[in-house]
């Protein structure tokens, strides 16, 4: 049942049915009860230091208001879909709860204002949920890395197996790009916070609220300075789905890495039945579903950036229903961000890496060449000539189809006379990494290093 609109004076006739479902939000902005009902009060406060409403009207409206989010969440009091959206609902009920009272709530306050400020809580409440997920996968990588400590892999340029480094290195990479996500998010929030309320439709209200007052009591870090923007701003929506667009790429191409490291090609790791799926006609396959998903979703979060962006880049100022497609777009991306990131981090903590099967890809395809030719820069050549000098004992080596690291001293010596007996160490992958310790190398311990910075940056 559609019910009576807070607009329909006006109004001669009836809206047209179709239009009445295509106009309404409340089938997916009804997740922002919590957040109306919270602004409401901010509101209400404002209207009572005001003396539009007295002390009694407001404590009962915010009495209700209270009592309605409590029965809301014991399922006492459902949100019906007849009401055109949230804002709508939530007054409809302050009204059967308070009587005509609830009537004036809406005093000096637009849906415009209002809409504003519910997005921006639920943001801040998003991104504060993200953030402490991307911290808890962020432990995972870094028990990982620990528990995997001395595990070397070959390190990829081009997918072509290019220098050794420790999987725990491999591994932190991750860690620091989900560090920049997190910075992301918490900058977003520095702008989300910015409190709408008394902007009203578009010129601000006539009622002298206390703005600042109602910014402090919902925690935000200051008021906006003009009216028109702030019902017109959703550029918080924007960062927040660019941040998680930022974030996702990251989670996908984790999962691309690890679904090629999981390929009988690879077998570099072995994931746990418990994160796989099988096939209805090949009975042999474990296919790793999950990591595809997170993969394949980042294109949906990708889309609602895109989508915003496009909704909003020919808007005249200021309030324009445009702007109620940031709803799904916004709700979307967090469901998806919140579960992409949650099942990866339980994978990353079942994951059994193959170690023998990477200490044998390491071994394989002349990894140590660049260690060769700074041997050679050490003992007096140039890098240009050594790197020409090793490309041919590569060249050579691989003829023979061998390992550069196989070659007898003599036959390498054959190719400069800079060479010398205590040339094997050079060509020791394990050696490789651990002479890579400056600041942000592979080397043993500019990880082990990073490892305890990386707990102390967790904590902080
Ligand atoms: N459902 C609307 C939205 O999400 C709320 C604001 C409506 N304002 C208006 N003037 N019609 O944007």
């Amino acid at each position: 049942m559609v019910q009576k609109k807070l607009w329909g004076g006006r109004f001669r006739e009836k809206t047209d049915d179709l239009l009445d479902r295509f106009n309404s939000s409340i089938r997916f902005d009804k997740r922002l009860y919590a957040q109306d009902i919270q602004g409401s009060i901010a509101h209400c406060r404002m209207l009572a230091k005001e003396r539009v409403l007295s002390d009694r009207e407001a404590s009962r409206i915010i009495d209700a208001l209270e009592k309605m989010k409590r029965e809301i969440e014991s399922g006492e009091l459902s949100i019906d879909e007849g009401s055109e959206d949230i804002h709508t609902f939530v007054e409809r009920a302050l009204v059967e709860k308070v009587g005509e009272t609830g009537e004036k709530l809406h005093t000096g306050r637009s849906r415009n204002d209002q809409v504003s400020l519910d997005m921006r809580l639920y943001v801040r409440e998003a991104g504060e949920r993200i953030k402490s997920l991307i911290k808890e996968m962020q432990r995972a990588l870094i028990r990982t890395a620990e528990k995997n400590f001395g595990v070397i892999i070959p390190g990829y340029t081009h997918l072509q197996r290019a220098q050794p480094v420790l999987l725990a290195h491999h591994l932190l990479a991750y860690y620091e790009m989900l560090k920049r996500d997190r910075q992301r998010f918490s900058d977003n929030l520095k702008r989300a916070s910015i409190l709408p309320l008394g902007s009203a439709a578009l010129a601000g209200s006539s009622f002298k609220l206390d703005r600042k007052m109602a910014a402090k009591e919902l925690g935000f870090a200051g008021i906006s300075e003009n009216s028109m923007d702030a019902v017109s701003d959703r550029d918080f929506v924007l960062e927040f789905l660019f941040a998680s667009s930022v974030l996702m790429m990251h989670l996908s191409r984790l999962s691309e890495e690890v679904i090629l490291w999981s390929t009988r090609e690879f077998n570099f790791v072995t994931l746990p039945d418990a994160f796989c799926t099988g096939s209805s006609i090949m009975p042999q396959k474990k296919n790793p579903d999950l990591l595809e998903l997170v993969r394949g979703k980042t294109g949906r979060v990708y889309g609602h950036l895109m989508a915003l962006l496009t909704v909003m880049k020919g808007l005249p100022l200021a309030y324009n229903k445009d702007m109620q497609e940031d709803k799904e777009a916004l709700f979307d991306t967090v469901d998806t961000v919140e579960e992409c990131i949650a099942m990866l981090t339980r994978l990353l903590k079942e994951i059994v890496f193959n170690a023998h099967q990477m200490k044998k890809a390491v071994n394989e395809g002349h990894l140590v060449a660049t260690d060769l030719a700074d041997y050679l820069v050490r003992k007096g050549a140039t890098f240009r000539n050594a790197h020409e000098l090793v490309g041919k004992m590569v060249l050579f080596a691989a003829d023979r189809n061998i390992e550069l690291s196989e070659l007898s001293i003599e036959q390498m010596k054959g190719f400069s006379n800079l060479i010398e007996d205590d040339v094997k160490k050079w060509l020791d992958p394990v050696q490789s990494v651990k002479r890579r310790s400056l600041y942000g190398g592979t080397g043993h311990s500019a990880v082990k290093r990073k490892l305890k910075k990386a707990i102390r940056e967790l904590e902080s």
